[in-house]
């Protein structure tokens, strides 16, 4: 072949590949373009490429020159064409990708509403002075029961009316000491204090309670108390009063009227129910009283020399009273439409 003929099938070679590479709409067809001008086997430019061999050896230089520039000019058409395309040196990036758009929100959780709840009880209480504490829910009978005074006979502690848990071996009949359950009340959280340290003490404990209750629009298995409980000298019902009245007001709106039922604990003397005037009804949030002298003698204080008070209330029914919620399930059906609005 002489030079001349080799000269011009490389300049055609680049123009056909530059017009080649600047038709392609999309990767493959670029693809397939480069595979048949630049491809290393049977691509057109290896073509020309063989055909040097029968150059005139005196030509063979200018020949190899003029090859090397026209393999960069193809080179540089299919650079162009791809980065047209969209593809930075490494492939592979759509060219509609635009990295400074805000792109899509990911979707955040936030916070229960029961735990909003929790929070917030324990700011208000907080405020007045009481400190968090916490229990294990996994309880002994002595704090669940004896330490509070319910007797072994006591129905309370019945296993039709308790998670007890199926331990091995001695101590497993359910209620007996050795057995363990799932706390049925916070006031567990009172004994685990005062066993802790001497008065003055001013804690309030927010967790989970469990009873075997068959869940319906106010029931549930699982529920959560606030558990309140103030030791000291000289303190008297009228303190309750007012600590409950206080909270309410900052819970519920300062419109609320709080009301004592005269009730029944075995761990308080005397006991009350406790009912808050909302939005036109007397609601029951819970049980409070007068911690009884058996309970300080269980944890060793002397009952001649302190007094206290304690209470227990229901946060789910705090929570659904403020935000009109009318079903327990609600809470704990894990329905993004319901906690969505919270
Ligand atoms: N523990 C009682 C209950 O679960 C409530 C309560 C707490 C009553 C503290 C009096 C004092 O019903």
């Amino acid at each position: 072949m002489s030079l001349q003929d080799f000269l011009s099938s490389l300049d055609s070679l680049v123009a056909d590949a530059s017009r080649a590479f600047e038709a392609c709409s999309d990767a493959d067809t670029l693809e397939e373009a480069r595979v048949q001008y630049l491809g290393q086997k049977s691509g057109a430019l290896r073509d020309i490429q063989k055909q040097m061999g029968g150059i005139d050896p005196a030509d063979r230089k200018t020949a190899g020159m003029q090859l090397n520039q026209s393999k960069t000019a193809i080179q540089d058409a299919f650079n162009e064409a791809k980065s047209r395309l969209g593809q930075n040196e490494d492939g592979g990036i759509d060219s509609t990708f635009d990295p400074s758009l805000p792109g899509h929100h990911p979707v955040l959780g936030h916070v229960h509403p029961i735990t909003q709840t929790i929070e917030h009880l324990m700011e208000i209480m907080g405020r007045m002075g009481f400190e968090a504490a916490e229990g294990p829910e996994v309880e002994d009978p002595w704090h669940n029961f004896v330490a509070l005074n319910i007797p072994e006979d006591h129905p309370a502690r019945d296993p039709l009316d308790n998670f007890y848990l199926a331990t091995a071996g001695k101590g497993s009949v359910p209620g007996e000491e050795g057995s363990q359950l799932l706390r049925s009340q916070t006031s567990t959280v009172q004994i685990r204090v005062m066993e802790d340290k001497q008065p003055p003490i001013r804690v309030i404990s927010l967790g989970r309670v469990y009873r075997p209750d068959a869940p319906d629009a106010t029931h549930f298995p699982m529920f959560h108390q606030m558990e309140g409980l103030l030791v000291d000298r000289n303190v008297t019902m009228a303190n309750l009063k007012t600590v409950l009245r206080v909270f309410a007001e900052n819970y519920l709106g300062t419109d609320v009227e709080i009301r004592f039922r005269p009730s029944f604990f075995p761990f308080t003397e005397p006991s009350v129910e406790v009912d808050f005037y909302w939005n036109g009804n007397w609601v029951e949030f819970g049980g409070a009283g007068m911690v009884d002298p058996n309970v300080f003698e269980a944890v060793g204080y002397d009952p001649d020399e302190y007094s206290g008070f304690a209470f227990g209330l229901g946060v789910e029914r705090l929570c659904m009273r403020r935000h009109g919620i009318t079903d327990i399930r609600d809470l704990y059906s894990g329905d993004l439409r319901f906690l969505k609005q919270f």
